[in-house]
C-alpha cells in the first residue's frame, strides 16, 4: 500500500537573534556565522512558548488548512529532544491544547507517543506511522507526525551560534499529494556515542562539536551504503555502468544543525559515491592532490579525529573538491534550495531535516522547476547516535500544496531581540506573563506549577483568540 506526506505545516517563533549582533556581542567575526556556518538569524522562543505549544500550533495550522476534524486523525506522534517531563508524553499536552479548540475528548480515539533519539527521532516516527498506514491499520484515518524542538546551548559556548526553535507537522495518509515514500529501502545505522547529549535535569546539552560533525558524516554514510544495497536489491534503482546513486536521486535533504552542514555532508557523501566511478580520476586531476588516507588503518572515529595530519589534508582536499564543477553542479541542482530556510531560522533539531525539505519545495517551485516524479533522498542524523536514510517520490498533486508556500508570510512579522532580552529569555528570567510579544490566534504556555507538591510540573496552556 502507498503511504507518504500529504501536507506539511510550519510554526516558527517570531522572535529572533540576528547573527551579526550576536557575533559582535561574543567577540566573533560575523562572517564565521554568516559565511562559515550559514546562519543569519536564529529563531528564539518567547517566555510563553515551549516545544509542546510550538507543536500544537503546527498541528492546528495543518488541521485548519485541510479542514480536518479530530475523527479523521488516528495517530498523533511528537518527536522531540526538548522534553520537559520524563514520563508524560509531549503529544498528550498537544492533544490537550487541540481539545481546547475542537472540544473536550474529541481526540480520545487517537493514539500516539513522544519519540526520542536526538534529531533523528522524527524520521523514526515518520517511518513507524508510514508502516501503520502500509499495514492497513489506519481505517482511512490520517497520522500526524510533529517534529518540534528548541535548540538551546550554554551562553558563551560554541554551540550558542547554532540555536533555533520551531515545529513542523506532517500529515500522512495512503494517497499523499506531496510525496510517496519508497518501500523497503529505509536504512539505519546506530552506535552508542557521546557526541551530544542532555542528562536528566539539564536544560542545555553537553556537546563535543567537531566530534559530532564527523560522527554525523560517518553515520549517514553507513546508512547510505545500506540504502544503496537495498535500492539495488529491490530494483528501485537500476545502475548502468559508470553510474552512481547521484544519477538516480534528484534532490538530497540533509539534517541541518546549521545550513552549511548540508554542504559539508553533501561533499562527504558525493566523494564517497564518486570514488569508484570513472569520473573520479578527472576530479583528482582537477583538484591537484590525491585523496588523503587516514594514517591509522583501523579507521575508527577516535583514530580519525586524533590524526591531525590526516584531518588537515582532508580539510584541504574537501575545500578543493567543493570548488570543482562536478560538485558545484550537484550542489546547485540537488541541495542549494533546501539550505535557504535554515539560514534564517537556525537549528530546530528534529524539524531541521523537514525544514530543508519544505525549503527545497518552496524555492525550487519559485525557480519554475517541475518537481513531479522527482526522487528526494533524506539523510537524517541524531546524536548519540543514529542515522536514517530513505527516499520518496513527488506526486503529481504536489502543486496544490506547494503553490501556496511562503516561508516569510507563514512565520509572520518577526521581531529582532536585543542582546539583553535574548539573554533574559535564555536564562529563564521572564515568566510566561512577561512574554515579549502579544500572541494572537495561537497556543501559549500560561503557567508551570512550581509550588504545590501534588501538582508540581503541571503546565497550563491557553488558546489566544
Ligand atoms: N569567516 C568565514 N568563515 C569562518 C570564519 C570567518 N572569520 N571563522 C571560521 N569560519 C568557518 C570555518 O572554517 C568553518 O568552516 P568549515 O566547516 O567549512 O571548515 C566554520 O566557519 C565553522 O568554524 P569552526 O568549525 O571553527 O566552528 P566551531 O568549532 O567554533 O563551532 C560547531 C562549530 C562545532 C558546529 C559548533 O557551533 C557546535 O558545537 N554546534 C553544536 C553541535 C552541532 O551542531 N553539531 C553538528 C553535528 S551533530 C548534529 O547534527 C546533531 C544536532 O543537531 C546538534
Amino acid at each position: 500500500m502507498a503511504a507518504g506526506i500529504d501536507d506539511i505545516s510550519i510554526f516558527i517563533p517570531r522572535l529572533y537573534m540576528d547573527a551579526r549582533d550576536f557575533a559582535e556581542a561574543r567577540g566573533l567575526d560575523p562572517q564565521k556565522l554568516v559565511k562559515g556556518l550559514g546562519v543569519s538569524k536564529m529563531a528564539i522562543v518567547d517566555a510563553n512558548q515551549d516545544a509542546a505549544c510550538l507543536a500544537a500550533n503546527a498541528c492546528l495550522k495543518i488541521m485548519q488548512k485541510n479542514k480536518l476534524s479530530p475523527e479523521q486523525i488516528g495517530r498523533l506522534y511528537v518527536a522531540t529532544e526538548s522534553s520537559f517531563d520524563e514520563s508524560k508524553a509531549m503529544n498528550s499536552y498537544v492533544i490537550g491544547m487541540l481539545e481546547q479548540v475542537y472540544g473536550d475528548g474529541s481526540f480520545q480515539h487517537c493514539g500516539g507517543i513522544e519519540c526520542k533519539f536526538a534529531c533523528v527521532s522524527g524520521s523514526y516516527a515518520l517511518y513507524d506511522n508510514i508502516n501503520w498506514i502500509r499495514a492497513g491499520e489506519s481505517e482511512d484515518k490520517h497520522a500526524l507526525v510533529v517534529v518540534s524542538d528548541i535548540a538551546k546551548y550554554d551562553l558563551g559556548s560554541s554551540g550558542e551560534m547554532t540555536q533555533g526553535g520551531g515545529a513542523i507537522a506532517m500529515l500522512l495518509n495512503e494517497s499523499p499529494r506531496l510525496l510517496e515514500f519508497d518501500p523497503k529501502v529505509t536504512s539505519t545505522s546506530i552506535k552508542n556515542e557521546y557526541d551530544f547529549y542532555r542528562p536528566f535535569g539539564k536544560e542545555t546539552p553537553i556537546v563535543h562539536g567537531q566530534y559530532s560533525n564527523l560522527l554525523y558524516l560517518i553515520q549517514v554514510k553507513n546508512a547510505l551504503i545500506d540504502y544503496k544495497r537495498k535500492a539495488l536489491k529491490t530494483g528501485l534503482i537500476v545502475m548502468k555502468e559508470g553510474q552512481s546513486m547521484l544519477d538516480h536521486i534528484d534532490y538530497f535533504n540533509m539534517h541541518l544543525p546549521y545550513s552549511n552542514m548540508g554542504k559539508k555532508a553533501l561533499a562527504y557523501l558525493v566523494r564517497h559515491e564518486l570514488r569508484s566511478t570513472p569520473k573520479w580520476k578527472e576530479i583528482i586531476a582537477e583538484i591537484g592532490m590525491e585523496e588523503p588516507i587516514p594514517n591509522d588503518p583501523r579507521g575508527t572515529i577516535e583514530s580519525i579525529i586524533s590524526d591531525l595530519d590526516f584531518m588537515t589534508k582532508d580539510s584541504e582536499f574537501t575545500k578543493r573538491f567543493v570548488r570543482t564543477d562536478t560538485y558545484q553542479e550537484i550542489y546547485e541542482n540537488k541541495v542549494a534550495s533546501s539550505l535557504i530556510a535554515s539560514k534564517s531560522i537556525g537549528n530546530i533539531y528534529t524539524a531541521s531535516l523537514y525544514l530543508g525539505f519544505r525549503s527545497c519545495l518552496e524555492y525550487e517551485f519559485q525557480k519554475g522547476v517541475n518537481l513531479d516524479g522527482k526522487r528526494f533522498g533524506f539523510a537524517s542524523y541524531g546524536s548519540g547516535s543514529s542515522a536514517m536514510v530513505f527516499s520518496g517520490v513527488i506526486q503529481p498533486e504536489y502543486i496544490e500544496i506547494v503553490k501556496d508556500m511562503n516561508l516569510e508570510a507563514e512565520i509572520g512579522e518577526r521581531q529582532k531581540l536585543s542582546l539583553s532580552d535574548y539573554e533574559e529569555l535564555h536564562e529563564n528570567k521572564r515568566t510566561p506573563e512577561q512574554s515579549i510579544l502579544n500572541a494572537k490566534k495561537e497556543f501559549i504556555l500560561e503557567h508551570v506549577e512550581k509550588i504545590s507538591s501534588d501538582k508540581r510540573g503541571e503546565r497550563r496552556y491557553a488558546f489566544v483568540k
